[in-house]
C-alpha cells in the first residue's frame, strides 16, 4: 500500500535519511523505531508532504505520490498524526475536527465530526470551548480524531504517547488496534520500543538516518544489539 525507495533527506548540510527504503502493506501495522535524532520524524514529514525528500520515491496505493501536495495526500487516503500533536489551541475542539474534513463538504462534515463525538465523550462535552483546555492525552485524542476525520487508509503516528499517563497509553494502544481492526493500515513512530513491538507486525530500525535493521517484530525483539539499545536490558 505504501512504497518508499532509496529516499534521502538533506537539511543544508545535515543528512538526515540516507538512502531509506520501507514499505507498509495493506492491513499492516509497521512500527518505525530508533533514537533521538534517527530521522523518524523526517520520513513521516517526506510522507506526508511537508519536507521534500531529496531523492527517493513514494508510492502510495499503486502510484507515484511525490509530486502530490499535503492536502491533496491526505486526500488520497495518506494521514500524518504529528509529533507534538500540532492541535490549534485557540480553536474550539469542533474547530481542530473541522481541519480534518477540508476535503468533504456538505452532510459529509457533519456526519464525520459526529462520530468522533460519539467515540470521545470527553471531547464532545467540550466541543466548543478551546482545545487549550484539554489535558495532554485528550489533545492526543483530538489529533487522532482530526486525522480520523479524514478517513484515511494509512495513518501515519508521530510519537503518538509521548507525555501520556500509564493509562492514557493502554487507550490509545487500544485505540490504535481498533483503528487497524477497522481496516486502517498504520504506521507508528514510537521511543517505547516495547510497545511499539507489542503492537506491530513488522518493523524498521532507523539509526542516524540509515536502516539499521528490519523485520518480524519477533525476529527484531529477539535480536541482541536491538534488546540492549532499546528495549534497556543488558545480555
Ligand atoms: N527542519 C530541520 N532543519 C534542520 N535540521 C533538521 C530539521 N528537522 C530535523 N533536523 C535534523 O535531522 C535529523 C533527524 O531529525 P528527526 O526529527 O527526523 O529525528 P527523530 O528520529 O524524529 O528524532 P526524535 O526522536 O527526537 O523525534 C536530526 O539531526 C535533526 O536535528
Ligand atoms: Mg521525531
Amino acid at each position: 500500500m505504501l512504497k518508499v525507495e532509496n529516499m534521502d533527506i538533506r537539511y543544508g548540510a545535515i543528512h538526515a535519511l540516507k538512502n531509506v527504503s520501507i514499505s507498509v502493506g495493506e492491513s499492516e501495522i509497521v512500527t518505525v523505531v530508533g533514537s533521538n535524532g534517527a530521522g523518524k520524524s523526517s520520513l513521516l514529514r517526506a510522507l506526508a508532504g511537508t519536507v521534500k525528500p531529496s531523492s527517493g520515491k513514494i508510492s502510495f496505493r499503486g502510484e507515484k505520490i511525490n509530486s502530490f501536495s499535503a492536502p491533496f495526500r491526505v486526500k488520497s487516503g495518506l494521514t500524518l498524526v504529528p509529533e507534538g500533536r500540532q492541535i490549534f489551541v485557540s480553536m474550539s475542539v469542533e474547530e481542530n475536527l473541522l481541519l480534518g474534513a477540508h476535503s468533504q463538504t456538505g452532510p459529509e462534515v457533519k456526519s464525520s465530526i459526529e462520530s468522533i463525538f460519539d467515540r470521545f465523550g470527553n471531547l464532545a462535552s467540550r466541543r466548543h470551548q478551546l482545545a487549550s483546555v484539554l489535558s495532554g492525552g485528550e489533545q492526543q485524542m483530538l489529533a487522532i480524531g482530526r486525522a480520523m476525520v479524514a478517513k484515511p487508509k494509512l495513518m501515519m503516528l508521530d510519537e503518538p504517547s509521548l507525555g501520556l499517563s500509564p493509562i492514557l497509553v493502554e487507550q490509545l494502544f487500544e485505540l490504535i488496534k481498533e483503528l487497524h481492526n477497522q481496516g486502517i493500515s498504520i504506521l507508528l513512530v514510537e521511543q517505547n520500543t516495547k510497545l511499539a513491538l507489542k503492537t506491530a507486525q513488522r518493523g524498521y530500525v532507523l539509526e542516524l538516518g540509515s536502516v539499521r535493521q528490519e523485520g518480524t517484530v519477533d525476529e527484531l525483539a529477539a535480536d541482541k544489539l536491538l534488546a540492549e539499545a532499546y528495549l534497556g536490558e543488558s545480555v
